[in-house]
């Protein structure tokens, strides 16, 4: 009886952990997929900018850092003008990079 409970417990706080986004898994993401374009910490690959001829934001600017973890779900899976959209990253993996972009500061 105790056993069971034990398990029961201990898989809702795992179940409970899993909601909190994992800013480092993010990271790993962000480092794989966003990186060459957005910079290690946010701040624009020059020469992108240059090739897509578009003024890129910077990632940890107040204009970007304002928008709501579903718009910048948005802007990743769906793309924004001359953004490509990384459609690959869903659910789980999702949430922990927006977690990370957010966690960008300037
Ligand atoms: C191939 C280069 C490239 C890659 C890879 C890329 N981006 Fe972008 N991103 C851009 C460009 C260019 C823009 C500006 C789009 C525009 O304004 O037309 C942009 C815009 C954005 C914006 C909106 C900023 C604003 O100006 O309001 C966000 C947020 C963003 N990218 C996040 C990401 C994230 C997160 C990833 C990784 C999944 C990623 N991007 C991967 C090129 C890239």
């Amino acid at each position: 009886m105790r056993t069971i409970l034990m398990t029961f417990t201990l898989a809702s706080l795992v179940a409970t952990a899993g909601l909190a986004a994992d800013i480092k898994a993010g990271q790993a993401i962000y480092d794989k997929s966003c990186k060459s374009c957005h910079g290690a910490d946010g701040t624009p690959n020059a020469a992108v900018a240059k090739m897509k001829k578009v003024e890129m934001r910077d990632l940890k600017s107040a204009e970007v850092q304002a928008m709501s973890n579903d718009d910048l779900k948005k802007v990743i899976t769906e793309g924004m003008g001359k953004m490509t959209p990384a459609k690959t990253i869903t659910g789980a993996s999702l949430d922990n990079l927006v977690a990370y972009v957010h966690s960008f500061k300037k």
